[in-house]
């Protein structure tokens, strides 16, 4: 079974999967990560920032798809390229992507909505990439039967991994994962299949490999960043402790301060992991609005010193919102 770290804009950046894999190493690693989505250029040129993501020497000690989000080949064959030379044997095409600026341009999830066109593209991509290519999927725009003959167009193509999130882009990350339908495509499925949403316990996890046992991997987001240690527990190890979570997130944030030139900047990110880790404290809600409020250094230590300090720590409490 392959557990892998889902992309997440603005979370699993580079300087978040080094600092994961220093304090996370063995069996609460990730069997690979995925960098969140990058644009290739219709000008053919990688950003600096692209290249703080995807160079091999920012990336090193744990495995790393590089993740692409495109809807022209020749584009994103010019990427693939770019990235065979960087020594990568994978990519993965994102389908998934609900975000409105996205799906305007016919990308992510917005590409779903002209099979056609998808065929087009995925016929040019698998003639010509020098890489495996994985596929990472919502069920459909609004309707998930929409994915009945999207899965047929997927089955034409020699898809290293098909990792299927059973959402349509209009149910963003809320509404209940579509089951039913994840367990069709599962078993029509010529790709293996990986699947991804809404696990965020090690006990869920377990009860999901177990029930479906064809998956060939499962693909955590929320969950793990909220429990960073979350794969050892699922794997049968020991639940996350209090210390190593604390210096995991105080590396971060220097790691981040450095990065962003600004402690403000590095505070704001932090915030973020924290809107998902503060599930694991016992009545977080009434130090939420602390940590809310601090925007300098100082104001930001002591509310996560009271949370540390005051809160009971609950490794397994993970209630994602
Ligand atoms: C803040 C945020 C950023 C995300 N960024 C990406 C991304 O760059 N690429 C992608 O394929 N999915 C992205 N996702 C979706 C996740 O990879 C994953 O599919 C989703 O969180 C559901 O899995 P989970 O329930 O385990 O979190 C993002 C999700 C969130 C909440």
């Amino acid at each position: 079974m392959l557990y892998e770290f889902a992309p997440m804009e603005g979370f699993t950046d580079s300087v978040y999967r080094r600092t994961h894999a220093r304090f996370f190493p063995g069996d609460a690693a990730p069997d690979r990560f995925y960098t969140p989505f990058i644009s290739p250029t219709h000008e053919h040129l990688i950003t600096p920032r692209q290249l703080r993501e995807i160079l091999p020497e920012h990336n090193r000690g744990f495995a790393l798809v590089p993740q692409l989000l495109s809807n022209s080949a020749e584009d994103f064959l010019w990427m693939c390229g770019e990235l065979a030379g960087m020594g990568y044997r994978e990519v993965n095409l994102n389908l998934g992507c609900p975000a409105g600026t996205v799906v305007a341009k016919s990308k992510g999830a917005g590409f779903l909505r002209d099979p056609a066109a998808l065929d087009r593209f995925l016929d040019t991509v698998y003639a010509q990439t020098p890489v495996k290519v994985s596929i990472k999927t919502r069920l459909g725009l609004s309707d998930p039967e929409e994915f009945g003959p999207l899965l047929e167009i997927f089955n034409r193509y020699p898809v290293s991994e098909l990792i299927i999130h059973p959402r349509v882009q209009k149910d963003i990350y809320r509404n209940e994962v579509r089951l039913p339908i994840f367990e069709r495509a599962l078993r029509e499925s010529k790709a293996p299949v990986c699947y991804n949403g809404s696990l965020y316990t090690a006990a869920a996890c377990r009860t999901f490999v177990h029930t479906h046992p064809a998956i060939c991997g499962l693909m955590l987001g929320r969950g793990l960043i909220a429990n960073p240690a979350l794969l050892r527990q699922i794997r049968g190890g020991a639940p996350l402790e209090k210390a190593t979570l604390r210096a995991f997130l105080d590396t971060l944030l220097a790691e981040y301060t450095v990065l962003f030139g600004s402690p403000q900047s590095a505070i704001r990110r932090m915030k973020g992991i924290w809107s998902y880790t503060l599930c694991l404290f016992a009545g977080h809600e009434k130090l939420e609005r602390m940590l809310r409020r601090a925007n300098d250094p100082w104001d930001y230590k002591t509310a996560v010193d009271c949370i540390f300090t005051q809160l009971k720590f609950l490794p397994d409490a993970v209630d994602v919102k």
